[in-house]
């Protein structure tokens, strides 16, 4: 997905070339968003164009990755990068393509015209791109891509032309702009009109800023300006004399604007997340907030955040992937997860995001879990135990699937949305649409200050810490853990079920523990996947507790090795799959000591009946299973409704090893985007 990052230095020196290093590594902590092009925009004549004029802004684009454009800005001879800019606000941009093919030209930032009076760079889609072109057209001006981003500069060259006086502001320009879009976006502003402001935006599409000063810390908090008509002009006018509502005006400070908080945390741990049609401008290095005018509800401070991200966290260490250090993470994720909310001495589980709303929980009509590719199988995965639980009806639900059928949703339902990013489009549709029927919606997410974070009544956080590869992996098993600690806070009181709740907290003490076990059994993985990299398809088959692995082994087999994969309830073998079956088609089985076990039996049956060979994960010493399978790799068992976390693990890597094997980036998959933020 488009990545932003942009920066502000205001009376902070910095010569060109440092300016476009932090720009460069902005966009490369943004690149496991999954991107085919990238571009820059800073002041400066530019030598090739023969702009000479110093408020000129020059563009630099290029097809393919960040590495690319940095090659190109340092070959070609375009700007002087030894020139000190004392004050200085440069644009940086990924684009994954979603209108127009990859290329330099359909690359952003985007710009107004060929003197570049006004540049853009957009994470997000303008679904009525289409009338603003025609509009723009038959006034005469001319695009040159084919992105619906283009009418953004455009039409703010447009409004510029066509002002009353010659007086109107940048951020009201900006303003008059996103009352003529639709759709979802973040937005950054450059332009030689207005040199050293930055203007940003955004609506549906998430974007923050960074405040960084060396002199005196940030403020914590800047109060929303609200402007409608005059009353704005005015208090821009009183701005400009005081600067009580602004972050420091006139000091030395540095802003760094971006998709997300892993661009930003090397530079500062000071955060502001923008809300929808929020307009933060920074003019004589004094950030403000403006909104058009104020709603019910709203709150009008917008607070600095201080992040307790670590570099490190988002760094690759000593793995060959993100991904591979991520599944690795895991004995530790799943602690992060649990930590402070269970008591293991008490044996009580407190979900401090939920506990305000149990009584309203409890009495629901039905949960409704709804979510996207993993997310959604962190819900399957845990249905049946929250079904044992909560005694309540548990539906899981694709969210694309469940907007397309228009699913009747109650005031008495409970809608949990389970997302990693906190910013899928489909999730957050479905979040918006179950809101407007008055259902309670929870969150699970993994990344604070998202929009579904933001957006739900409450929710759960699941700490799991930043997740890079593309591929999620982390992030379900500590959703899966989320879900878990859920039930169990909801039948805390039903004496019925304690002894199955004592079972499964006792397990969860043991997890991490049995987790390391599992990743120990790596080598072995790995020789399973040299044997299995040069098929062209991969079955996963089991059923009950374990079929949510199957689903979800089959996503990462397929996501990042490019194999054709599927995940088979076993129970539906004889309902078509079985046919697939022969002794050339690899077939991976679950088949645990639980409530499935004599069935499971069964289908290992049927597929070793027809000369099948089974690389079955089964619990440890099982020989009745291991004497008929090709190949097995024994698991630790645990309570059957935590089972799913450690079979998940070897698919998890075996995906991984697979893909290394047959030469993939593993961390990019190719089509993919980490955060889906387009429907
Ligand atoms: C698969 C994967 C995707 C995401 C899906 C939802 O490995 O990562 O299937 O799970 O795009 O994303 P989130 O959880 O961010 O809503």
């Amino acid at each position: 997905m488009c990545g932003i990052f942009a920066y502000l230095n205001y009376q902070v020196p910095r010569t060109r070339k440092e300016i476009f290093e932090t720009l460069v590594k902005g966009l490369q902590r943004l690149e496991y968003r999954g991107y085919d092009s990238a571009g820059v925009a800073v002041d400066g004549p530019n030598k090739t164009t023969q702009d000479l004029n110093n408020n000129s802004i020059c563009l630099i684009k290029k097809k393919g990755k960040v590495k690319a454009l940095d090659e190109e800005i340092y070959q070609k001879d375009t700007v002087d990068l030894d020139e000190t800019l004392s004050t200085h606000f440069g644009l940086a941009h990924t684009r994954w393509a979603t209108h127009g093919e990859p290329s330099a030209l359909n690359s952003h930032p985007h710009r107004s015209d060929k003197n570049n009076e006004f540049v853009v760079i957009h994470n997000g889609i303008i679904t009525n791109y289409k009338e603003l072109k025609k509009y723009l057209i038959n006034k005469g001006y001319e695009f040159e891509s084919e992105t619906d981003t283009e009418v953004i500069p455009k039409l703010i060259k447009y409004l510029y032309d066509n002002q009353e006086n010659d007086s109107i502001t940048f951020s009201k320009l900006v303003e008059r702009v996103i009352q003529q879009l639709e759709g979802a976006f973040a937005l950054v502003f450059k332009s030689r009109h207005y040199p050293g402001e930055a203007v940003s935006t955004r609506r549906g599409s998430p974007l923050l800023i960074g405040v960084r000063s060396e002199h005196e810390p940030p403020a914590e908090h800047i109060a929303v300006q609200y402007n409608s008509g005059h009353l704005r002009e005015e208090i821009e006018e009183k701005n400009s004399h005081n600067s009580s509502n602004s972050n420091g005006e006139g000091k030395a400070v540095e802003y760094y604007f971006a998709s997300d908080a892993s661009a930003i945390i090397e530079h500062t741990n000071k955060v502001l997340y923008l809300e929808d049609d929020d307009i933060a401008v920074v003019k004589g290095g004094a950030l403000s907030i403006h909104r058009l005018n104020r709603q019910a509800g709203d709150d009008p401070v917008r607070a600095i955040q201080t992040l307790q991200m670590e570099m490190q966290q988002i760094m690759k260490g000593n793995f060959e992937a993100f991904m591979q250090k991520e599944i690795f993470e895991q004995p530790e994720s799943v602690v992060n997860t649990m930590r402070g909310r269970i008591c293991f001495d008490t044996n009580k589980v407190i979900l401090g995001g939920l506990k305000d709303h149990l009584k309203e929980i409890k009495r629901c009509r039905r949960l409704i879990m709804i979510g996207c590719g993993t997310s959604f199988h962190a819900a399957v995965a845990t249905r049946q135990i929250l079904e044992e639980l909560t005694e309540l009806p548990v539906m899981v639900e694709l969210a694309s699937d469940f907007l397309d059928r228009s699913t009747p949703v109650f005031r008495d339902d409970v809608c949990f949305f389970i997302s990693q990013s906190g910013e899928t489009a489909d999730t957050l549709m479905a979040l918006r649409y179950c809101k407007e029927r008055g259902a309670l919606t929870v969150g699970i997410t993994n990344t604070v200050g998202s929009s579904i974070c933001r957006e739900t009544d409450c929710g759960v956080h699941i700490n799991a810490g930043p997740e890079i590869g593309v591929a999620s992996t982390k992030a379900y098993t500590s959703q899966f853990v989320s879900l878990i600690m859920f039930s169990l806070m909801l039948s805390e009181d039903r004496l019925s079920l304690q002894a199955r709740r004592l079972s499964i907290i006792n397990a969860l003490k043991d997890l991490p523990e049995l987790i390391r076990k599992v990743l120990s059994l790596d080598d072995k993985i790995k020789a399973i996947a040299d044997e299995l990299y040069q098929q062209r398809s991969l079955l996963v088959m089991g059923r009950g507790y374990n079929y949510a692995t199957c689903l979800e082994g089959a996503l990462k087999i397929k996501e990042i090795t490019y194999m054709h994969s599927e995940g088979i309830l076993a129970g539906e073998l004889k309902h078509g799959p079985l046919a697939l079956i022969d002794k050339d088609m690899p077939v991976i089985m679950i088949l645990m000591r639980d409530g499935c076990y004599t069935k499971c039996q069964n289908a290992l049956q049927q597929v070793t009946a027809r000369s099948g060979r089974p690389i079955i994960l089964c619990s440890q010493d099982d020989s009745e299973v291991i004497k008929n399978a090709y190949k097995t790799i024994e698991l630790p068992e645990t309570v059957d409704c935590l089972q799913g976390i450690l079979s998940v693990i070897p698919l998890q890597l075996l995906s991984f090893h697979l893909a290394v094997l047959r030469g993939y980036d593993v961390d990019c998959p190719r089509n993919l985007a980490k955060s889906v933020t387009v429907e």
